[in-house]
């Protein structure tokens, strides 16, 4: 008899490292759900990846993150496609040089990089819990340099500066991450977020003067499947099992900021996201 293949959604998996994970994942068997913005990126991923893993089953999702009704969405066609979830990656990532808001009228950064997942985490709960999943949160080394979460300016209506609205809202990653694993340890659900390195992708687009430094300093930076390397461990490994919690970085432990591991303000950061969601 076939056994069902296990399932696993990951966010952002039309290019850079959310790609490398979805063909990972592939790789090892697993039915994968990828999602991205814009069809033409997530038809040339899933060709790319049918054409290197053989029998690779593929499902892609197009969701805007920008927009919370476009995550209620996806998360309503994930139900209907998977009746159970091993693995949820929440890859999808924006740093924006200038401000933007979303949508829903939220600072953009904040909005995809922390309400989103929060908002997709919780609409999948049901699932998550009946398949006792394993969520991976890919977080930045860059959440490090925080020294506090900063509720007084969420909206970055002050001075606007790129590198700490993705400073914060990765710190919020962590925060979110570990707060998961506290709720959901119960039911058999691990959380864990990660630093997938420093890493050639397209993140920087925003800015000509980064992506030339990325391009000029890419000999020394991983490659997009280096960088899924740590993500595709804390999904599959089995020294990981029950493993909750935690920050990885090269597939290792590691110490997260001091500012993540604060129980009371990852309580607030996920109190101030339920409202700010509507759940
Ligand atoms: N690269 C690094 O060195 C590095 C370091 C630390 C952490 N990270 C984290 O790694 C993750 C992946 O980043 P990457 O470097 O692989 O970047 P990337 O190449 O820009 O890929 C980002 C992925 O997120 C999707 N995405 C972007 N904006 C979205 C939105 N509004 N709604 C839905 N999906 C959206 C993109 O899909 P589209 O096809 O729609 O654009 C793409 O699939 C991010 O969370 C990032 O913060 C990266």
């Amino acid at each position: 008899m076939q056994t069902e293949r296990r399932t696993a959604l990951v966010t952002g998996g039309s290019g850079g490292i959310g790609l490398e994970t979805v063909r990972g994942l592939a790789a090892r068997g697993y039915r994968v759900i990828f999602t991205g913005r814009n069809l033409e990126r997530l038809a040339s991923a899933k060709a790319d990846v049918e054409g290197s893993v053989q029998r690779a089953e593929l499902v892609s999702v197009a969701a805007d993150f920008s927009s919370l009704d476009q995550v209620r969405v996806l998360a309503a066609k994930v139900r209907e496609l998977a009746p159970r979830l091993d693995v949820l990656v929440h890859n999808a990532g924006v740093w924006h040089q200038q401000r933007r808001v979303s949508k829903d009228g939220i600072e953009d950064t904040f909005a995809v990089n922390h309400l989103a997942p929060f908002l997709l985490t919780r609409e999948l709960e049901g699932l998550l819990r009946a398949s006792a999943a394993r969520v991976v949160v890919v977080s930045s080394r860059l959440h490090e340099r925080q020294r506090r979460f900063d509720f007084d300016d969420l909206e970055r209506r002050g001075r606007y500066r790129g590198l700490y609205a993705y400073g914060q809202s990765k710190l919020a990653n962590v925060l979110f991450s570990n707060e998961l694993a506290r709720r959901l340890a119960s039911a058999g659900v691990t959380s864990n977020a990660l630093h997938p390195g420093d890493v050639v992708t397209s993140i920087v687009r925003d800015s000509a003067w980064l992506s030339l430094g990325i391009r000029v300093a890419s000999p020394f930076l991983k490659t997009p499947r280096q960088g899924a390397e740590t993500s595709l461990h804390c999904a599959t490994s089995r020294a990981l099992a029950g493993v909750t919690g935690r920050y990885f970085k090269r597939s290792r432990e590691a110490r997260p900021a001091a500012a993540a591991l604060d129980e009371g303000v990852a309580r607030r950061l996920w109190q101030l996201s339920e409202s700010m969601v509507g759940v």
